[in-house]
């Protein structure tokens, strides 16, 4: 079984559903239900690449606070290797409010806390140079890794043989390319959302933006386009269309962390790119199917079996 590390965003999602309003003055509105998941470009994916059957170290930075010691709970419930996440003073882990719409819309509300904290001092080399892919998550709101040290980290996981995936979280601001920049010639896979891809370049067609992206060193793009599924493009002209699956929507929360964990999965066991891209394509409608980040996937088998007979929804672009 392959090693993955997943290093970066740690949050804990508190999620709440249907919410159409906050209520008036100090009124009350009852919901059906309300979770707490273990969430984040580098947590969530962690938690989907368990359950897909991956053996999963994560790397990051939690407060000494109870959240902290919620979220390694409940990744140590999955079988998630926790000794690697670094606690730090005072400053609260990350944490996100989602009031999730009945249409599963999913307005945010996230204190950044100790994922803000979290820099190079705080990376275990070791542990990344024992793992067969590296799965980095949340530049852009990893602010002492932002940048060059990112680029480290991916310099490090090229020279030592180590596959790399990179998710962001793309917070607008007038230097986003000058962010991924040092990491993009290192980079095995550069995997946003296609409306994250084009912020940072500023070009709109995705043929455009794929290109913008390998020009400036990737290997490969693999950008996700939300119910219009997925593309795949590579340095050596390879370009892949795939569309998403037809499921009945709850929550999209954490539908890119499940298609980045799907990815890895179906690469780590020697599948094609296509193939992995509909792996990954399964993992993340899943998602979509229940409240939180965490929903839907139950393990590798039965993703396999929704895979096979999922049908697929037209692609408009
Ligand atoms: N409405 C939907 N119906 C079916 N599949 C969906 C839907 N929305 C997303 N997906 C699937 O999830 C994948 C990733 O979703 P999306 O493009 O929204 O990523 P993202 O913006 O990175 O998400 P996140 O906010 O979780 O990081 C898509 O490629 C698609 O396969
Ligand atoms: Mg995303």
């Amino acid at each position: 079984m392959s090693k993955i590390v997943c290093l970066g965003v740690h949050i804990l999602d508190v999620l709440g559903r249907p919410v159409t309003r906050i209520p008036d003055g100090q009124n009350i509105d009852l919901l059906e239900e309300i979770r707490f998941t273990v969430a984040g470009t580098a947590a969530g994916t962690a938690i989907d690449l368990a359950k897909l059957g991956a053996d999963v170290i994560a790397m990051g930075a939690l407060g000494s606070d109870h959240i902290g010691d919620t979220v390694i709970t409940i990744m140590q419930g999955y079988g998630i290797e926790t000794r690697h996440l670094v606690r730090k003073k005072n400053v609260q882990t990350s944490a996100t409010m989602l009031p999730i719409r009945p249409n599963g819309e999913r307005p945010a509300l996230h204190v950044i806390g100790a994922n803000g904290e979290f820099g190079l001092d705080d990376v275990s080399w070791e542990a990344i140079r024992s793992a067969q892919y590296a799965h980095l998550g949340g530049f852009y709101l990893l602010p002492k890794l932002d940048g060059e040290p990112a680029g480290r980290i991916a310099k490090f996981c090229r020279d030592n043989g180590v596959v790399s995936t990179m998710d962001v979280l793309g917070v607008p601001r007038d230097d986003m390319l000058s962010v991924v920049a040092p990491s993009l010639p290192y980079l095995d896979y550069f995997m946003p959302s296609i409306d994250e891809a084009r912020m940072i370049c500023g070009l709109s067609d995705w043929r455009d933006v794929c290109k913008f992206f390998i020009d400036h060193g990737a290997r490969a793009c693999v950008f996700k386009m939300g119910a219009n599924g997925s593309v795949y493009a590579d340095a050596t002209g390879v370009t892949l269309r795939v569309p998403a699956f037809q499921v009945k929507v709850v929550d999209t929360t954490g539908c890119g962390d499940a298609y980045c964990a799907g990815f890895i999965v179906g690469m780590s066991r020697g599948w094609d790119i296509e193939q992995s891209m509909r792996l990954a394509t399964a993992a993340s409608a899943l998602v979509a199917t229940g409240l939180g980040s965490d929903a839907g996937i139950v393990d590798f088998e039965t993703t396999v079996e929704f895979m096979k007979a999922a049908q697929t929804l037209p692609m408009t672009e």
